[in-house]
């Protein structure tokens, strides 16, 4: 059973209680029309994450073309029991973005009695469905499901178990959604939630061939396209807009300068388009940056975590150094 409630005050044994942060409406159209209003229009990429963009999502990651996932649990599949070792036994563990926590099942058999599985997300129903099957297959860990978006600051759960230390577990590369400036921020926030002795266990995606870090971005069954285009059909639906979505067309492509691939939608012909009442023109082929997908080298993602109050203790890869999973102390 789980209890969708706000308040602190209604646990019970056989019940997983959520903490609520989700965000409303009115933040989603505030960005939203924030991004549309620059000289480049953008929108966040976290609104990509619906229902439906959630499903989308996970169907890119079995695509044959995205090597991340298939990559980093290929990894986890190896080295996890490692990985335990270097986390050490009764940590709480603070999952960043669970989405399908597919990687934290694979950390979660290894863990040595982890005082719990914080698991954060900004899909509210996708987080308790993944929650609830997480706390049927792992009995013996508190399961805490918190929806927030996990850039602004949340309080963490309180845990039935006294946790030793507090380690984040950020997989997928997610990391490098974010331009360094918020990378920064981010960790630096991971960092303080963690504390003294902590630690985070983070999947970062590397340098590499651009032609396969294109494909992986634009894959041949539309599948990346769907789910950028289904941000327009989620702002239809939920902030009063009226995109026609299929005036509109994905393009992404890697910027070697700035380290990273980058998605747009593309608008096919001069428009106008209304959102919260307000009106905005696009140019035929003006875009929309809908996400930028950073890729690091060793030294860049060191730097990085030097910057931000962690240290580099170990690097774990896949055979091809496609994809590292890296674990960080707080410094
Ligand atoms: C969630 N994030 C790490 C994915 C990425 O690789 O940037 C999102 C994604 N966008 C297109 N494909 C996958």
């Amino acid at each position: 059973m789980i209890t969708d409630d706000k308040n602190d005050d209604t646990d019970s044994e056989s019940s997983l209680k959520l903490l609520d942060y989700e965000p409303t409406a009115d933040d989603f159209l505030e960005e939203a029309l924030a991004g549309l209003r620059k000289s480049q229009k953008t929108l966040p990429c976290k609104f990509f994450y619906d229902e439906r963009g959630s499903k989308l999502f996970d169907r890119i990651c079995e695509l044959d073309e995205y090597y991340v996932t298939r990559t980093e649990i290929g990894i986890m599949n190896k080295y996890a029991g490692e990985m335990a070792e270097a986390i050490g036994p009764d940590s709480l563990i603070v999952e960043y973005g669970s989405g399908s926590a597919t990687k934290t099942r694979i950390l979660l058999e290894h863990l040595q009695s982890p005082a719990g599985c914080v698991l954060v997300d900004i899909s509210r129903e996708h987080l308790l469905r993944v929650a609830s099957g997480m706390a049927g297959e792992f009995p013996e860990v508190e399961i805490l499901p918190v929806c927030a978006n996990f850039t602004e600051p949340f309080e963490l759960p309180e845990t039935k178990k006294n946790a030793a230390r507090a380690v984040g577990y950020f997989p997928g590369s997610t990391i490098g959604n974010f331009v360094p400036e918020e990378a920064k921020r981010l960790l630096g926030n991971i960092a303080e939630v963690c504390g003294e002795g902590g630690g985070l266990l983070i999947g970062a995606d590397l340098k590499k061939d651009v032609q396969l870090l294109e494909a992986a971005y634009d894959d041949s069954a539309g599948v990346t396209a769907a789910f950028n285009l289904n941000l327009l059909t989620r702002m239809n639906r939920e902030l009063d807009a009226d995109f026609e979505v299929d005036r509109f067309r994905f393009r992404s492509f890697y910027n070697e300068e700035k380290g990273r691939v980058e998605s747009y939608l593309v608008s096919g012909s001069a428009q106008t388009v209304h959102v919260g009442g307000e009106e905005f023109r696009f140019e035929k082929d003006e875009t929309i940056h809908t996400e930028n997908s950073h890729k690091y080298s060793h030294d860049d993602f060191a730097a990085l975590a030097a910057e931000t109050g962690f240290r580099v203790e170990n690097v774990w890869m896949d055979e091809n150094r496609m994809f590292s999973v890296q674990f960080l102390s707080v410094a």
